[in-house]
């Protein structure tokens, strides 16, 4: 089995080579500098030299608030490239694994999202998410993976904002109003790797970090654990706000919590801790 990684230099590019360098398997990771996915002979090239089993597509255009005033980078990178990789995993046979998003939904469901839930995406990044995921599903063999406020280690997410503010200030405001699931990215790593593997029928599955919370609910975590890590750290204070306090160029989901009971029963993967893992992600951030 040979797994191709596009996106390597992500957080979850990372995470990934993580996650395969404890295992056998014949794999290589191709970042934007070795492989830009927007450009389709490129494409084609280095799928064709390598001739991979699997390609999981870990590159993507992430600036959410950004991708409203470049709505063509943004689409660029996040469907129009899809269509090139499934050109070449078609051409070579390769099973397809793509990454997407909460952010294709409208949240305003009271339940967890199913896969075959009625997709509405409010900004331009989850709207050219979608997009790729409609490139995806033409693909022979893929499987798309929807997933939602993925942190680690690596890159800049989420949690590095907050341990860094967490430094520098005694007191801040987090949104409390937004309700998702925060996805370790190694947890993701190790349940793609697991569907790479298992490779279940053509489809969306949905795999997040298990309990849903605010980013308030959130922050107030990171700040414990990283308390817990060293005494020196001394949390700040914080407030939690409203989504109308604190505006952003792109809208959000105010409820976007994933069911990913369909993975489960496809492979016995079980959804991420997100709180088991922040112990381990504060002690490197
Ligand atoms: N982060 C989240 O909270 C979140 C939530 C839900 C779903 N997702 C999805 O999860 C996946 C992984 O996200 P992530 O958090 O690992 O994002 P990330 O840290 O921003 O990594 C994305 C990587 O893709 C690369 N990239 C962008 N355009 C490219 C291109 N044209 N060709 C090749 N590489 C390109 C980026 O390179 P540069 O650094 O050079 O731009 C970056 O290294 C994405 O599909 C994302 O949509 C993420």
């Amino acid at each position: 089995m040979k797994i191709m990684i596009t996106g390597a230099s992500g957080q979850l590019g990372k995470c990934l080579q993580d996650a395969l360098a404890n295992t056998e398997h014949e794999w290589l990771a191709v970042g934007r500098s070795d492989l830009d996915i927007t450009r389709a002979s490129d494409v084609d090239q280095v799928v064709a030299r390598a001739k991979p089993d699997v390609i999981i597509n870990a590159a993507a255009y992430t600036a959410v608030d950004k991708a409203e005033a470049e709505p063509d980078h943004a689409f660029n990178a996040n469907s129009h490239a899809v269509a090139n990789l499934v050109e070449a995993a078609d051409t070579v046979g390769a099973l397809l694994i793509h990454v997407s998003t909460d952010y294709v939904f409208d949240g305003r469901s009271k339940r967890p999202y199913l896969e075959t839930d009625t997709v509405n995406p409010m900004g331009v990044y989850g709207k050219s998410k979608l997009a790729g995921e409609r490139e995806a599903q033409r693909a022979q063999r893929h499987i798309i993976v929807r997933t939602a406020w993925v942190f680690s280690e690596y890159g800049s997410n989420f949690l590095k904002t907050m341990v860094r503010l967490g430094r520098e200030r005694d007191s801040l405001s987090v949104v409390n109003d937004q309700i998702g699931t925060p996805t370790y990215a190694g947890d993701l790593a190790a349940a793609l790797t697991n569907l790479a593997l298992r490779q279940p029928e053509n489809g969306i599955y949905h795999y997040c970090g298990g309990e849903p919370c605010s980013w308030y609910d959130f922050a107030q975590a990171i700040f414990n654990t990283c308390n817990e890590l060293s005494a020196d750290f001394s949390p700040p204070t914080i407030t939690p706000i409203s989504s109308a306090e604190f505006p952003t160029p792109a809208k959000r989901p105010a409820f976007s919590v994933l069911d990913g009971s369909k993975l489960k029963r496809a492979t016995g993967v079980e959804v991420g801790d997100w709180v088991g893992a922040l112990r381990n992600v504060c002690s490197k951030a």
